[in-house]
């Protein structure tokens, strides 16, 4: 084992995905020894959403045998290891309390460390999974729940700098896909249809980009994808159309705010250039295309997660409780299990002295 490396058990169970990874954290940089997930999708499929009472339980049946894999995985066992983190929120509660029970009662028999993470700060330092990102960088998080830009400015120290005032871009990718008959997830069923779609056959709006800041809205898009879903035959050629044009909107917005931003964040802090994309959304392919280009025409690096570190994953979990335990940074067996846990609460004041309490 590398001298002061940290090898950490993470757990994720604040969605639909049971996942257990095995992380570690060492001067030569990160390695990821293990990295298990497990799906829910099908289980949720006949409700047309997430079932909460559903989740908690699959999260139960399978949280130990993914965690088993998981040490067989990287050829360690709970002796080895130097801490375990759970996610702890935001997210479903009931599946929340799963992962962090689990790391609860290992960090007691054990004698380990308990992290407690917030699920945004796993996105957040995800692209150091793959990559040596430094702070401080401009982090565009694109998920089913959140859609905000975030200085990173180090372990902790997130500002918000604007995010979305309805809906996340995630959830306009999931209610169009429901709206166009499409299966679940939405995302990925979007962005497979509009690969054969023309995206300039549906005029959609582009709200809020008249208007100056860095906040975004998306709810009039899925209000004019209903529109537009409704106005004639839903044929496989007109889905796919409108899957297209949908995208081709999403990235539009958040192509010319991530503009916008990488100015104020280069001008905030010393020149700095560094520009990442996080969350599931980062997942899709034109997106990440758009930002980059975005990006070297501003002169930024990007980076962006490998895809399947952009959707929920444990391994995201197990870094970010890794520069945690690092920075020492632990918590006490009663930390709570939270449905709301804004990323920039308790850490650094929001950007510019903006308002609190906006949507997380
Ligand atoms: O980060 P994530 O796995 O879970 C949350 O923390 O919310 O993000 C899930 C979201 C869903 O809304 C899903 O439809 C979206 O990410 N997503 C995508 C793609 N893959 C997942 N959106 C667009 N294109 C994709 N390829
Ligand atoms: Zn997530």
């Amino acid at each position: 084992m590398t001298q002061g490396a940290l090898t950490i058990l993470g757990l994720e169970t604040s969605c639909d995905e049971t996942a257990a990874a095995i992380v570690r954290l060492s001067d030569a940089g990160v390695e990821v020894l293990a990295d298990r997930i497990a799906s829910q999708t099908e289980a949720h499929a006949l409700y047309g959403g997430v079932v909460p009472e559903i989740a908690a339980r699959a999260h139960v049946e399978r949280l130990d045998g993914l965690i088993r894999l998981a040490l067989a995985d990287a050829g360690e066992t709970f002796a080895t290891l130097d801490g375990v983190a759970a996610t702890s929120g935001p997210g479903l509660i009931g599946g929340v309390m799963v992962g962090l029970s689990t790391a609860k009662a290992i960090a007691l028999a054990r004698g380990l460390p308990l992290i407690a993470v917030n699920h945004l700060e796993g996105h957040a330092l995800s692209p150091r999974l793959g990559a040596a990102v430094a702070y401080p960088y401009l982090l565009l998080l694109v998920s089913g729940g959140h859609c905000q830009f975030i200085a990173v400015e180090g372990l902790g120290r997130y500002r918000r700098m604007g995010s979305t005032i309805d809906d996340a871009a995630g959830e306009a990718f999931d209610k169009t896909a429901k709206l166009l008959g499409l299966d679940a997830p939405g995302g990925p069923a979007v962005e497979r249809e509009a690969e054969s779609g023309d995206a300039r056959t549906v005029n959609l709006p582009r709200p809020l980009l008249d208007r100056p800041g860095l906040d975004m809205s998306f709810s009039g898009l899925k209000t004019a994808v209903r529109r537009a879903a409704s106005e004639s035959e839903l044929t496989d050629r007109r889905r796919a159309d409108i899957c297209a044009s949908f995208q081709e909107a999403v990235a539009d917005i958040l192509a010319t705010k991530s503009a916008r931003a990488m100015q104020r964040f280069e001008d905030d802090h010393d020149g700095q250039r560094t520009f990442v994309v996080a969350g599931g959304v980062a997942a899709n392919r034109m997106l990440r295309a758009r930002l980059e280009a975005e990006a070297r025409f501003a002169g930024f690096s990007f980076f962006a997660p490998p895809l399947r570190w952009c959707t929920d994953n444990a391994a995201m979990i197990a870094l970010a409780g890794a520069e945690r335990l690092r920075a020492g940074l632990t918590d006490g067996l009663d930390t709570p299990a939270r449905a709301r846990w804004p990323l920039d609460q308790d850490s650094a004041p929001a950007y510019g002295g903006g308002k609190k309490g906006a949507k997380a």
